[in-house]
């Protein structure tokens, strides 16, 4: 593996197409060779190739993490009603507010990443940035340092997110005084990384808001899931297609240079390369997204050959009794072949066990779908038993304590009432 990302790091050093951002003065300082590489497996070993350690500032990767803590914060109701999750197909720094409803199309944008910033709970502009940097810190699992040059160089230069603002709140769409929101904006922007940074807050999302470093659960599931939604359809702004098309990951990049990409469940890239294209993406950073997608198959929509089975193995261990192990983690499709598999097997069994002792883990709609197995054998006529030790059907209410035994000899046992 570490000989694999050096390579990849290797096969694009000589890439020296883009430029610095320079409408920020102080980006156009840092030194343009720059390129790392960082990847997090999703229980938190990272691999480093290149130059991992170096910091820069996160700009625009701030924006996700900022619009999953007001999510964290406020619930999904009210930042949808000031923030939507339209891909505006525009630059980063347009402004773009929906026709109607005057609210930002998307939180990837200034615009809509001002707004979230202007939601962030907090008296002043200081407990918000607060609230922020210890957000991001604990999805890094390590305190983030803060470029004060950086900030400073975007506060006097930044005519345009100030208009952004303004144009905002004559809409009545912040939540905080313009000049405190657009401080907390351009104070994010300022927080500073290393791609190994970006790629332990990348595995925390890919873990459903968990930090495999540090064991902490930063966030829950449902804000990570929109969070990514977002990042799918919006994170590489008018680039965003042509992205999901060739790398298939949610990702978020700055003019900083960095890019942050995730793989659901599996692992977390960091990519740091500052010289960007027109778009405002990293142009290395886009080359080596695009060669480990291919190469290592990772475009989250590729189709595996055939989802495997969730029934493990089918037997009869005495006439009339058939027993269905179920094994892995079942979500709602495995559960669906398990129950059609069970109630179709018609034969001259009276019985069925299901044996779900080797689960690894089951989705609610799964759970609710298995526990209402039982009734749908008995009204064909037959029983259904099972074995589950472990309580992972046992504690859904429509599966009845009679019917569950720890172990399939205790359920053959029980079976003796119904076969002969
Ligand atoms: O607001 C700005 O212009 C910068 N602080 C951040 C923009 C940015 O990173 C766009 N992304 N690629």
């Amino acid at each position: 593996m570490q000989r694999y990302l050096d390579g990849i790091l290797a096969e694009h050093a000589e890439v020296n197409i883009g430029a610095l951002a320079s409408y920020i003065p102080e980006l156009a300082r840092v030194d343009p060779t720059g390129f790392g590489l960082s990847l997090s497996s999703s229980d938190g070993y990272v691999y480093e190739s290149g130059d991992a350690d170096v910091q820069f500032t996160m700009q625009s990767i701030s924006k996700p993490f900022t619009y999953a803590l007001a999510l964290d914060q406020l619930g999904h109701a009210e930042v949808d009603a000031r923030i939507g999750v339209e891909p505006s197909g525009e630059g980063f720094n347009r402004i773009s507010v929906d026709q109607v409803t005057q609210v930002p199309k998307n939180p990837m944008i200034n615009a809509g990443a001002i707004v979230a910033c202007s939601l962030i709970p907090g008296e002043t502009a200081d407990d918000q940035f607060a609230l922020i940097r210890e957000f991001f810190s604990a999805c890094a699992g390590r305190g983030l340092d803060f470029d004060e040059d950086v900030y400073r160089s975007e506060k006097a230069s930044g005519s345009r997110n100030r208009g952004i603002a303004y144009l905002l709140d004559s809409f009545g769409a912040l939540g905080a005084d313009p000049d405190d929101a657009l401080d907390v904006y351009i104070r994010q922007c300022s927080l500073k990384v290393t791609s190994t940074d970006l790629a332990r807050m990348a595995a925390t999302l890919a873990r459903g808001g968990y930090n495999p470093l540090t064991g902490r659960q930063v966030t829950d599931a449902a804000v990570v899931r929109r969070t990514l939604s977002v990042m799918v359809t919006c994170g590489m702004y008018d680039a965003a297609g042509e992205w999901v098309s060739a790398v298939g990951m949610p990702a978020k990049s700055g003019v900083g240079g960095g890019i942050v990409a995730v793989l659901p469940g599996q692992l977390g890239i960091g990519v740091y390369s500052p010289r960007i294209d027109a778009k405002g993406n990293s142009v290395r950073g886009v080359l080596v997204c695009r060669s480990l997608s291919q190469q290592l198959g990772l475009h989250f929509l590729t189709v595996s050959s055939e989802a495997h089975s969730a029934i493990r193995g089918m037997y009869t261990p005495r006439p009339g009794v058939r027993v269905y192990e179920v094994h892995g983690d079942l979500l709602f499709a495995g559960a669906e072949q398990v129950a059609r598999t069970a109630t179709g097997d018609y034969g001259d069994f009276g019985v069925a066990i299901l044996d779900v002792s080797r689960l690894h883990a089951i989705s609610d709609p799964a759970r609710a779908l298995l526990a209402g197995l039982a009734d749908e054998l008995q009204s064909m006529g037959k029983r259904g038993l099972l074995v589950d030790p472990g309580g992972a059907l046992a504690s859904d209410p429509a599966t009845r304590e009679a019917l569950v035994f720890a172990t399939v000899d205790d359920a053959l046992a029980a079976s003796e009432r119904w076969v002969s």
